[in-house]
């Protein structure tokens, strides 16, 4: 059976982008493949967290792992710092990345152009725990949104420098970006990726959100002048947003909206993608409800924990051995 291997920081709350990019695909493929979904932790104190907001959203995101459908007993649910190899694989690989390459990563250069104050090495040095939580389990697929398939390709060139200075340790792993749906943008700034730092919080919506201001949100969305449902993200990115929504929801193709929708307006488009929306948020909140009550967060964590560490310690033990800081 093939692996697959994704990650998601419980920094904030999740988001419909979070859903439709990644945690939504984890679902859909856990029968088929061998899922390893963890939350990643140690990726979100890279950012200054409010400790106990901070363990509020961690458990949020577990649950709602659970409550959007992965199935502890079919995938291996963890989280990132119960498994101590991760940091330890961090920082070889860490010592295997180029200055050059993590200057080249987007997502910090575009904190540094918009100035952020207090940058920390943590953020700057991100990607190469990313290489490590990837390579240590030889996943075949990395299940992510656009926004990381940057990321997921330095870990490729970092394996495979890694193989060929000390021979054959990594399997070099595929992003596997969905067709419709890997970037989500901003209902306010369809130019703008959907994202938890969502100044407004107009633009963005949460998997816990209430559904009546999920479904103003939506109504309020940013469109156009050219009252046409039609799929064209460069003329009419909020209107092809909304269609990305609807159609990662409700398995319509995009022609199938358009025609749907041939010769009605933004109002009653925009009442359909609400309705999806909302059904869908519904359905989880109420898994989320029973889950959070229970103790299903937690023993789903300690199942995983036992089987990722397992794989880690026998991969970590392995890298060690070949660059050559064990005595044996
Ligand atoms: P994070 O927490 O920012 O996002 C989690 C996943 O959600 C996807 N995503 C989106 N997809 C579509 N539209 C959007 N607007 C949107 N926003 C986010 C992301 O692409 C991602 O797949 N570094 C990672 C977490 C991580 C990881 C890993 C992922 C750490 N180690 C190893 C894969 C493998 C991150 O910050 O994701």
């Amino acid at each position: 059976m093939k692996r697959m291997l994704s990650g998601i920081k419980p920094t904030g709350q999740l988001h419909l982008g979070n859903y439709i990019g990644a945690l939504s695909k984890f679902v859909e493929y856990q029968d088929e493949y061998d899922v390893i979904a963890f939350i990643a932790n140690l990726h979100c104190i890279t950012v200054y967290q409010e400790p106990n907001e901070l363990r509020k959203n961690l458990k949020d995101c577990v649950a709602l792992y659970l409550a959007c459908g992965l199935d502890p007993d079919k995938s291996t649910i963890f989280l990132q710092t119960d498994i101590m190899e991760h940091a330890q694989l961090g920082f070889i690989m860490c010592c295997n990345t180029y200055l050059g390459e993590l200057n080249r990563m987007t997502q910090f250069k575009d904190k540094q152009a918009k100035n952020e104050k207090n940058l920390t090495g943590g953020i700057y040095t991100y990607p190469t725990l990313m290489s490590a939580d990837i390579l240590m389990y030889d996943p075949d697929f990395v299940p992510v949104g656009e926004d990381q398939k940057q990321h997921v390709e330095l870990c490729r060139d970092v394996a495979i420098r890694f193989n060929n200075k000390y021979g054959d340790t990594f399997k070099i792993p595929s992003p596997l970006i969905p067709k419709v749906g890997a970037r989500i943008m901003s209902l306010q700034d369809p130019n703008k990726k959907m994202s938890k730092s969502d100044e407004t919080n107009k633009g963005c919506i949460y998997l816990l959100e209430d559904l009546a201001s999920a479904r103003k949100k939506i109504m309020s969305a940013k469109t156009d002048s050219l009252a046409c449902v039609k799929y064209d993200p460069i003329n009419q990115a909020g209107i092809a947003n909304l269609m990305q929504i609807m159609s990662s929801l409700s398995n319509k193709t995009f022609s199938e909206i358009e025609k749907e929708f041939e010769n009605k307006g933004y109002g009653d488009f925009k009442k359909a993608v609400a309705d999806v929306v909302c059904d869908t948020l519904a359905n989880i909140q109420s898994k989320y409800n029973e889950i959070i009550k229970s103790n299903q967060v937690e023993i789903a964590l300690e199942k995983g924990r036992i089987k990722a560490e397992k794989l880690a310690k026998e991969k970590l033990n392995q890298v060690q051995l070949k660059i050559g800081i064990e005595i044996k």
